[in-house]
């Protein structure tokens, strides 16, 4: 008779969807950078993909509002779970996170979610690149490979500031000091005002530097995450070198102040433009049931957009289909829906779309 000496887990995990967690810890990782602890009130598993992050739904102000933040712990460690914030200049999320999210506060997350994993791209030779708080993914990511004794070579580059802004430094140390097929390389992007010796790389991540870091990185599956401008350098530096895009993998955290500023400018002149050439014709009617309002928009609209044409406040964090904040009901008609990985094939089946990224393909009447 066969024996059978394994246990069938029987503790809770969760699943993409809203759950109530409480803050059990913070830790400030750097000046501008802290970490927040979450756990659920009886014990629950949190597993999810290296790099999939949660959407926190937050009253500030008597003002719900949402924001996405990516998982920095590991699901090797999956009794709680962390999220690493930076103080934004002027940001309403980040600072009410550092000035008021306190040990025991209670809140809810939606997720997890995401396409941007180690997991659904496995590979044995990896090029891990972050800039700044763009660091998060790649943590959760390098924090489980160490962990589960993943046999994968690893080349993680990172760019900070200044030595004293590097998140997770210590930790990373210790991680690639016992893997000889771990590789850490850091960069300081600040030469004045250092605070600390430092002997490593300085300036911006350049082709030379790679070559020197990574020479075979046209080899590797490669991570990467921080702002739109040195996300771009890099895209450039591996598109002129004819790197196969498709082993390329990015996340956005959102446009800077400067290129919000520049978006909007540019939606201002386009609708300008579009403004002296709109076909009336073609403008398809979105109707909300729940409040009866209905609006005509352009196809290349989007149903959020028709919303907030008429004062209606859908939720929204991440804008480009990968939270699944803004997801909304459909009672008829058709949409094209251009997402990131924000929602779930049953979830689509069932009638449900993202708006802020679902454009219709006629007349539309929406569950909201
Ligand atoms: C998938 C995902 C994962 C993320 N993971 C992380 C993470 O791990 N860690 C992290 O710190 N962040 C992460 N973010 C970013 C995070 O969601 C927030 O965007 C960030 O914390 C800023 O939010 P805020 O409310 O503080 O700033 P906001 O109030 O949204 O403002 C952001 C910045 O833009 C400026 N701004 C806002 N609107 C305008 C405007 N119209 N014109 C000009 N300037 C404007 C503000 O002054 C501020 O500097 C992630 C985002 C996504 C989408
Ligand atoms: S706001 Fe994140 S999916 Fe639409």
């Amino acid at each position: 008779m066969a024996m059978n000496f394994l246990n069938p887990v029987t503790t809770q995990t969760w699943t993409n969807g809203r759950h109530l967690v409480r803050c059990v810890k913070t830790i400030q990782e750097t000046a501008d950078v802290r970490t927040f602890c979450f756990m659920a009130e009886q014990p629950l598993l949190y597993f999810f993909k290296p790099g999939q992050f949660v959407t926190l739904e937050l009253d500030i102000g008597g003002e719900q509002i949402m924001r996405s933040y990516t998982i920095s712990s590991s699901p090797s460690i999956p009794y709680s779970f962390s999220i690493t914030v930076k103080r934004m200049p002027g940001g309403k999320v980040s600072n009410w996170l550092h000035d008021s999210l306190k040990e025991g506060d209670e809140l809810a997350v939606h997720g997890p979610v995401g396409n941007f994993n180690i997991m659904d791209f496995p590979a044995d030779k990896l090029l891990f690149l972050s800039g700044g708080v763009g660091i998060t993914p790649l943590m959760s990511m390098t924090r489980w490979l160490f962990d589960t004794n993943a046999s994968v070579d690893v080349e993680f580059i990172h760019s900070a500031r200044a030595p004293r802004d590097v998140i997770y430094h210590r930790e990373l140390i210790h991680m690639f000091s016992r893997l000889p097929e771990f590789k850490l390389h850091v960069i300081c992007e600040n030469k004045d005002d250092i605070g600390e010796t430092w002997a490593g790389y300085r300036g911006y991540l350049t082709q030379p530097m790679l070559e020197l870091m990574a020479p075979d990185y046209l080899e590797r599956e490669i991570f990467c995450c921080g702002p739109a401008p040195y996300m771009n350098a890099i895209k450039h530096i591996l598109r002129n070198n004819g790197f196969d895009m498709s082993h390329y993998h990015e996340e956005l955290f959102g446009a800077t102040p400067l290129e919000v500023r520049e978006e909007v400018l540019e939606l201002a002149e386009q609708a300008e433009a579009a403004a002296e050439e709109i076909d009336y014709a073609e403008m398809l009617s979105i109707e909300f049931a729940g409040s009866g309002k209905s609006v005509r928009i352009q196809p290349d609209e989007t149903i959020h957009a028709a919303a907030a044409k008429l004062g209606l406040h859908i939720p929204k964090a991440c804008g480009m289909g990968i939270c699944g904040t803004c997801r909304v009901g459909i009672k008829s008609g058709e949409v094209e829906m251009d997402h990131n990985g924000g929602i779930t094939d049953d979830d689509i089946e069932a009638g449900y779309i993202l708006s802020c990224c679902s454009r219709p393909k006629g007349n539309v009447v929406v569950d909201f």
